[in-house]
């Protein structure tokens, strides 16, 4: 197992829906959507956009700029112009806290 590194509490990732960390020079975006939490990137892999500010429908996020869509659950790009897929990151939770695994 990876390094745990806390988040917020499950609660306020409830209540929030969206919580952007910054781990080791990295900005990460922790989404609760349709009961399931990801960890994704919060940088558009295409050019500078945070993608926190993007468009969540089902499992998907599209970039708020120049609308690449994006698959939560791997990162996968699923509409262009971004070619490279968003990186993921394994997410844990326990004693009602959230961490994601570096
Ligand atoms: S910056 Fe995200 S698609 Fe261009």
């Amino acid at each position: 197992m990876g390094r745990l590194v806390r988040v917020c509490s499950a609660e306020e990732l409830r209540e929030r829906e969206r919580v952007v960390v910054d781990v080791d020079n990295e900005s990460v975006l922790v989404l609760f959507v349709g009961g399931r939490v990801y960890a994704l990137s919060n940088i558009c892999t295409h050019e500078y956009a945070e993608m926190v500010n993007g468009l969540v429908v089902d499992d998907t996020i599209t970039c708020p700029v120049h609308l690449s869509r994006f698959r939560l659950d791997d990162g996968e790009v699923l509409y262009p112009p971004a070619e490279k897929p968003l990186k993921t990151y394994k997410v844990v939770e326990k004693g009602g806290e959230v961490f994601i695994e570096l």
